[in-house]
């Protein structure tokens, strides 16, 4: 005799919602954006990722084995690769619970080889450039701004990115694209010759682009005109990858920073973004993330702001703020999280895992962002229904 279905303690279906931009028809447009983005810092390259030019510009900056770099204790995995590339030392310094730059550790830190202090504006919220930048000329110390999770902005009267000597971003975080990271200077050379990266980069680019679209539901007449190509595709990649060899199969096709991964690969240094992806940055409605990111980041504040347990990181999201994600400071994560990961609910836990050596003794507050921050998504390419299910499942995760 059959045995009887489990009973299911499963929430009712649900949208899944993309944790990150995807391309839908309202993605074009002409709107001008109430902030400028760190395209308006100076001069840019395109490259595939945020890390490729954070590599450049250490490169550019003369760093070299025996250098150190200052990064901070807070930070993505995918920032400590391009400095021991360049065969340098990572310095970490503390920042504060409020993700400022604890310049008295820096400076505690200071040495003949410390060349670069890398700053991170983190979620979107910028950090403060005029005092950073007094400082690294009081110390002669060149400023490399961080801006992977602050492509609009601005800080006193300038647009982010404008008070480094370079700055880098990661257009991924922003735009719906497979790729892309921008190197931006305003007073130095930049990188002066990038090489495309290849047709079947390119190809898979465009696919990938479309497809994480179409898996969230958008472009329907586009996908339902795509389906059978897609599939053909689909077959013949998978008879292609069973013939291939395992050193043809690592000769990968796209960076990892593409799929999430935190490695660096230098083959991808003076590459050039894909096509697609710095289309994107030209035709894209700047003015609708701009726009839409505020609101969504107000209406999360309005949903979660006052539960019991945690509260947001940022106690106000400045004028000059455009939001990668919301960063809520929970007293006791795990469950929560727990929660949102059995309904499906997309959440970021930004620096989760911290470069080995890095602990409470290099920074506690690091130690704590780490742990406590979980980061909900508020990109432009939300739709009403998905947004309004998102702040009620997090809702019911936090106060259950
Ligand atoms: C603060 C910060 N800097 C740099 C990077 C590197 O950007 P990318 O993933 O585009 O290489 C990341 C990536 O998440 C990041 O969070």
């Amino acid at each position: 005799m059959p045995l009887p279905a489990p009973l299911s303690l499963a929430p009712p279906a649900h949208p899944r919602v993309p944790l990150a931009p995807v391309l839908s028809r309202a993605s074009f447009g002409r709107g001008r954006a109430s902030l400028p983005s760190v395209l308006e810092a100076g001069e840019a390259r395109f490259v595939t990722s945020g890390r490729v030019a954070l590599a450049l510009a250490l490169r550019a900056l003369g760093v070299e084995a025996g250098d150190a770099v200052l990064l901070p204790a807070y930070h993505s995995l995918s920032m400590v690769p391009p400095v021991l590339w360049r065969g340098a030392t990572p310095l970490f310094y503390r920042v504060g619970m409020d993700t400022a730059v604890d310049l008295d550790d820096v400076a505690a830190r200071l040495g003949p080889r410390v060349k670069v202090l890398v700053v991170t504006h983190y979620f979107g919220f910028p950090q403060d450039l005029v005092r950073l930048r007094a400082f690294c000329d009081a110390h002669g110390l060149a400023l490399v701004e961080d801006c992977a999770h602050c492509f609009f902005g601005e800080h006193a009267g300038r647009p982010v990115g404008a008070f480094g000597d370079y700055a880098i971003a990661s257009s991924m975080k922003f735009f719906p694209a497979y790729d892309g990271g921008v190197l931006v200077s305003r007073t130095r050379p930049l990188a002066s010759r990038l090489r495309p990266a290849g047709a079947a980069f390119e190809i898979k680019a465009l696919l990938n682009t479309l497809e994480r679209g179409f898996a969230y539901g958008r472009l329907p007449l586009l996908h339902a005109l795509l389906a059978a190509p897609l599939a053909a595709k689909g077959l013949l990649w998978n008879a292609l990858k069973g013939r291939r060899g395992e050193a043809a199969q690592a000769a990968a096709l796209a960076p990892a920073s593409s799929d999430s991964g935190v490695e660096f690969d230098p083959a991808w240094v003076d590459k050039r973004a894909s096509w697609i992806a710095r289309r994107l940055l030209r035709r894209a409605d700047a003015g609708r993330i701009v726009t839409r990111r505020r609101a969504n980041y107000a209406r999360l504040e309005r949903a979660l702001g006052g539960l019991p347990g945690c509260r947001p990181l940022f106690a106000q999201l400045p004028a000059g703020a455009c939001p990668w994600l919301f960063p809520l400071l929970v007293d006791d994560p795990e469950p929560v999280c727990a929660r949102l990961d059995a309904w499906g609910v997309p959440v970021t836990r930004f620096a989760s895992t911290l470069w080995p050596g890095v602990d409470a003794a290099a920074g506690a507050e690091s130690a704590a962002l780490s742990r406590r921050v979980l980061a909900f998504p508020l990109h432009q390419e939300l739709r009403e229904d998905e947004l309004a299910w998102l702040c009620e499942r997090a809702r019911a995760a936090l106060a259950p």
